[in-house]
Formats: C-alpha cells, structure tokens, sequence
C-alpha cells in the first residue's frame, strides 16, 4: 500500500517545543531546552509508526505534544484534519477520548488508592460511555480483552505483576475506544518473556479494533517487531523515517546505521560486517551544535554538515517514503551496497 492510498489520521506540522531553564536564588530564565524541533509526520490510520532514538532525545515530548498533555511552542497537531484542542470538552466526540496514552511506568501512571475497576470505569462515566449499571460490564469486557479475568475488577494495582498491571494500563487507554494510542516504552519496565506477551497483545489488540499506534521505544526488536514504519530521533529531530523492514536493511542516515549496527544479530555470517559505533554523549539540547545535530559524532562529517542543516528529504536511490536528513546519504547508501557485494 503505498501513502497517497491511505487515510491519515494525525498530522504534526512543524512541531516545536522549547522548555525554559532557570537559575539563581530568585529564579529566572537563563535558556531554553530544545526538546522537540521542526518535527513533522503522518499518522495513517491503521498503522503503527515506532519512534526510536536516544535518551532525552526527544520521544516522550513528542507523544506528550501529541496527546495534548503539552502545548508545543511552535507548529500544531491535527486530528483527522482538525487542530487538537477545539472540541466539546465531553462526550464520544472528544478529541481526548480519541487519543490515549501507555506509559512505561505503571506504579505512577495507576492510581494506587484506586480498584482497577474504578481505574477503568472512572473515564467512561466522565465522558458519560457508560451508565452506572452497565459500566461493571464494560470493565470485565475491557478486562477479558485484555487478558486478565473479571475478579481483577476488585483489586489494586499493587496487587499485579509488571505485566498485568501494563495490561491494566492497556485496557484503561482503550476504555474510550480511541482510534490512536501513544505507547510510551510499554515494554521496557518488564522481562523479556513478557515483554513478548504484551507486544503479541498490542499487535493482535490493532487488528481487532482497527487501531493506531505510535509506538515509543529504546530497543530496536520490540519496535521493528510492532511497527510498519519506524522514524528516528536524534536530538529533538526526526534525522530518518521508512518503512520498518527498509530502514533496517537500508539505512541512508549514519545515527540510524550506527542504532542498527548497535543492535545484537542473530546471524553469525554478519557479525564481521563493518559496524558504525558512535562516540560520545548527545550534545546539550540547551546549545545543540551548529548544522546538522549529528555531525560532533558523525563518522563521515564535512565541513557542510557543521554549517547546513539538512532537510528531511527522499533519497534519489530509495523509494520516495524513505526520507532522511543527511547531506550524504547517497555516498553513505552508495558504501553500504558496495560492502554488501
Ligand atoms: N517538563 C520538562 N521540563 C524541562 N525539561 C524537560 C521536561 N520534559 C522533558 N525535558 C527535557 O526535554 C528533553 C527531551 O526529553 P524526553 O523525555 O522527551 O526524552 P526521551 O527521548 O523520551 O528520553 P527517554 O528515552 O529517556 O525517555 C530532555 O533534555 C529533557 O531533559
Ligand atoms: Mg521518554
């Protein structure tokens, strides 16, 4: 299927957001943190678009932004066309009840005070879903859905494991019946063998429901496992965004090469392949560098990258929804196929 085809659901355009930093005895503003920059992308409905990149680079921010947890200080976010925030404050038509967010942490993000079947009814009854007699329905509903049996409904979170309190988190965010859901490192609290589990979950839980994802994660497999397409932050930019199955094989930006290359492979034929490790910390968004973000750390930096900064555009070499910010992606894309040979 290719984009002109498809629906889309959620639009960043120009998505910005800057937070102040303060100091002093009597605070005041010394700077600002870039946390997000210049980033846009389409959300097509069906999908789901994983968000890769390295702590503080940005990913939270931008699912925040997306939810509208968070004003973004430049640029806007639309809903099926509409700019977020200009809908009735209630009801099923409710942009909040559209878009919803899982969260890593499940001990802050779950009421500890709360039974997990207030948890769940408590959104419902707000935006009048249910009625009080048919929401304990609802709930165990939500519950079997989610793998967990009907007695949960009693209980308090503290009372589950990891895992089924992230299915608590999941059952929680699809109790409005949202078309998107933020995923925010859903899995990277939990051991390896249930964080198989809940991705199996998330993936069989979009093809019922038809739903959409933006899938934030640290470890490569669980997002390449879940995700059509996967962007790729650095930053506070999106620096690559392809299909899953493209940006792995072919890279066109060194910081993805490098994020590839960093990820363990199962195949002992390419384990002598030529790997990009990178150097360094990620620079201070407070002052990030000067041209392209990447180019203190970047193996095949020049002069032009500490001057320019590269759009996120198409390759000449790739297909057109492969785009990449890098003023030598071709050379780059032009060495990985040699040494492929
Ligand atoms: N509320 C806030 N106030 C000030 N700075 C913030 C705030 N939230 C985030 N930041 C800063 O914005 C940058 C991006 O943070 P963000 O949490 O989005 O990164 P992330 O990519 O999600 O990182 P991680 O992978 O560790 O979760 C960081 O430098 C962070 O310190
Ligand atoms: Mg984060």
């Amino acid at each position: 299927m290719n984009d002109t085809s498809r629906t889309i659901l959620l639009q960043a355009n120009g998505l910005c957001k800057d937070y102040p930093v303060r100091q002093g005895i009597i605070p005041h503003t010394v700077g600002s943190i870039k946390a997000v920059e210049d980033v846009n992308f389409a959300l097509y409905k069906g999908e789901t678009l994983g968000l890769v990149g390295e702590s503080g680079s940005g990913k939270s921010t931008v699912g925040r932004l997306l939810v509208g947890l968070e004003a973004p200080t430049a640029g806007q976010v639309l809903l099926n066309g509409q700019p977020l925030g200009l809908q009735r404050p209630r009801g099923r038509g409710n942009q909040g009840t559209r878009l919803q967010m899982v969260f890593q942490d499940t001990f802050s993000s779950l009421n500890p005070r709360k039974r997990v079947g207030d948890i769940l009814t408590a959104p419902m009854r707000y935006h009048r879903l249910v009625t009080p007699k048919t929401a304990w329905r609802e709930a165990c509903r939500l519950l079997e859905m989610v793998g967990l049996p009907a007695a949960a409904y009693e209980r308090y979170p503290h009372e589950f494991s990891g895992g089924q309190r992230q299915r608590i988190g999941l059952a929680r965010a699809l109790s409005l019946k949202p078309e998107l859901i933020i995923c925010d490192e859903p899995v990277s609290a939990l051991d390896v063998s249930i964080q198989a589990q809940i991705l199996n979950l998330i993936r069989d839980l979009q093809q019922e429901m038809g739903l959409t994802y933006l899938f934030i994660g640290h470890g490569l497999a669980a997002v390449h496992y879940v995700s059509h397409r996967i962007a790729v932050m650095y930053l506070g930019r999106i620096v690559e965004i392809a299909p899953a199955q493209a940006l792995f094989t072919m890279p066109a930006h060194p910081y993805t090469k490098a994020l590839c290359d960093a990820a363990p492979v199962a195949d002992p034929a390419l384990r002598g392949r030529e790997r990009t490790v990178l150097a360094g910390e990620i620079p201070s968004s407070i002052q990030p560098p000067t041209g392209c973000q990447f180019h203190p750390r970047c193996p095949h930096a020049q002069a032009l990258c500490a001057r320019v900064q590269p759009q996120l555009l198409p390759c000449a070499s790739l297909p057109p929804d492969h785009l990449t910010a890098c003023h030598f992606a071709e050379a780059l894309l032009g060495k990985g196929r040699e040494d492929a040979v």
